[in-house]
């Protein structure tokens, strides 16, 4: 092993490449929440970070940035489409988003993704110190925590699932699901965004692995071995008689056993970063000047979503079309601002919903656009926090019409940065977030009347009862920041061993 007493493990490193203008690089610290979050936690106590820098075909030496060790793992080109741009994200991502786009099942996909997962694991056995905290982020890395344990058994391990984990029937589909579930089992915390995605995980794991689970804790029976991690390549490890599938209705009383707990632990944001941001007066200057820009409509609806077919931006779309329609809004008073930042563009699904969403907004605005004002100003781009937090302040509406959503950290940056008590924030019942942000007004998307008619409600929405809400909002997101989820976590992996 190596030195380092607590090692983050992800699919993307913490920092991201920049190109100066002389054709120089250097990095950046990522600017994500998990990075904020977990960066002074490693800076006290000798923590490491292991992730794919970004790049393909390329191969690149530890180094040091800012306090922290970053280790990157190589993916060579064919890995960066079987293992990132196919098993990741087009197999699983759309399996765990309730099959929004269809999950395509291919064994050589499987095949690169275990091969890469060990590529992770043998880079954090080569980290990790003695008895070190290990901490796996994600669907990417679903196999690293099992065979982590089988080279370090000395290391603690914790699994986040920063995506839903799917109902069983869904997750049936899966042709290696004993696979996935056994490489969890690796981890002795198994975090999941809501209750709903532990018990769905609780339920796989008992009816695939016939395992024994009492209030959270899974006993696991046997440690796979990364032979059976494999095996269901072929398609043959559905055989509950091997392995860790031994049937268990009752707690094992011998001592062969290990037990894993699996549990909800809801992720927030740097809240604390995000008020700040909205307090400054440079900040808040450019929110007025978005609405000039805008040409000052009554109220500005916002949108802001990577570019993915699990948000349904096409849904919130229709609505704003039929409202157009029926004369219920007109361009001059309501304006719908889309950021839609650029993601997995060597996806097909990512390609074809770019191209249905750049039509239906060009078909929109050329129907109800005037020369002063636009229906809808669609930016595909991403942008630094300060100019969203900009835009936060200067919408009036946050729309968040998510078909399926492990957390949407967006719902809760803006009720952060909405410290003026203005603002109404429309929350798709399918987010992780609404289990929390209770006071939002709560959509199912796919009902686009319902959806109409919450827009229109938000959009006419009297102040005192828009602050009263957003008020309640506040309380629950300056109460619980990414720090407080962090250390919660890490606190229960303590607890365990
Ligand atoms: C989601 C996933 C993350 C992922 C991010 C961006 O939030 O949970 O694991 O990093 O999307 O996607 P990308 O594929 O660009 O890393």
């Amino acid at each position: 092993g190596g030195g380092y007493d607590f090692v983050v493990v992800a699919n993307r490193l913490a920092v991201d490449r920049l190109t100066y203008q002389d054709g120089s690089t250097g990095w950046r610290r990522s600017p994500g929440g998990l990075v904020t979050a977990l960066a002074p936690i490693m800076a006290e106590s000798d923590g490491a970070w292991v992730g794919w820098h970004g790049a393909a075909d390329e191969t690149l030496e530890p180094f040091d940035h800012e306090g922290m060790h970053l280790v990157p793992v190589p993916l060579s080109a064919l890995e960066v489409e079987e293992y990132y741009e196919g098993f990741s994200n087009g197999t699983l991502w759309p399996l765990y988003h309730d099959v929004i786009a269809r999950p395509e099942f291919h064994r050589h996909w499987y095949e690169a993704y275990r091969r890469v997962n060990q590529r992770f694991a043998e880079a954090t056995a080569a980290t990790a110190a003695k008895g070190a905290v290990v901490w796996v982020q994600d669907y990417q890395l679903q196999l690293v925590p099992a065979m982590l344990r089988e080279m370090r058994p000395d290391v603690r391990i914790g699994f986040f699932n920063h995506i839903p984990f799917p109902p069983s029937g869904l997750f049936s589909q899966l042709p290696w699901r004993q696979a996935v579930l056994r490489g969890l089992l690796g981890a002795d915390l198994i975090g999941f965004q809501r209750e709903s995605d532990a018990r769905n995980f609780q339920r796989a794991v008992r009816s695939r692995l016939g395992l024994y689970i009492r209030s959270d804790q899974v006993y696991v029976v046997s440690e796979p071995s990364s032979d059976e991690l494999g095996s269901s390549i072929a398609g043959h490890g559905e055989d509950p008689a091997r392995g860790l599938g031994t049937r268990r209705t009752s707690a094992p009383e011998d001592g062969g056993h290990r037990i894993s707990e699996a549990r909800a632990f809801p992720i927030s944001i740097d809240t604390e970063r995000i008020v700040a941001l909205s307090e400054r007066p440079d900040i808040i200057a450019r929110s007025q000047q978005i609405r000039r820009e805008l040409g000052e409509p009554s109220t500005v609806l916002l949108g802001v979503d990577r570019l993915d077919y699990t948000k349904g931006i096409r849904h919130r779309m229709k609505a704003l079309e039929e409202l157009l329609a029926e004369k219920a809004v007109s361009p001059e008073d309501v304006c719908l601002v889309q950021v839609a930042s650029p993601s997995r563009e060597g996806v097909e699904s990512y390609r074809l919903l770019r191209e249905e969403i750049e039509a239906t907004v060009g078909r929109i605005n050329g129907e109800y656009d005037t020369m002063a004002h636009t229906a809808i100003r669609y930016l595909h781009h991403s942008y630094p926090v300060e100019e969203m937090v900009a835009l936060y302040l200067a919408a009036d509406v946050l729309l968040v019409t998510a078909l399926r959503d492990g957390m949407n950290l967006v719902a809760k940056e803006y009720v952060a940065a909405r410290r003026d008590g203005g603002g109404v924030l429309v929350l798709s019942e399918f987010t992780g977030a609404a289990d929390q942000l209770k006071q939002a007004l709560l959509v199912n998307p796919h009902d686009v009347d319902e959806l109409k008619a919450s827009i229109l409600q938000a959009v006419h929405m009297d102040e005192e009862e828009s602050r009263r809400r957003m008020r309640t909002l506040r309380r629950q997101v300056t109460s619980n920041n990414v720090q407080r989820w962090a250390q919660d976590f890490l606190n229960r992996l303590e607890e365990l061993s």
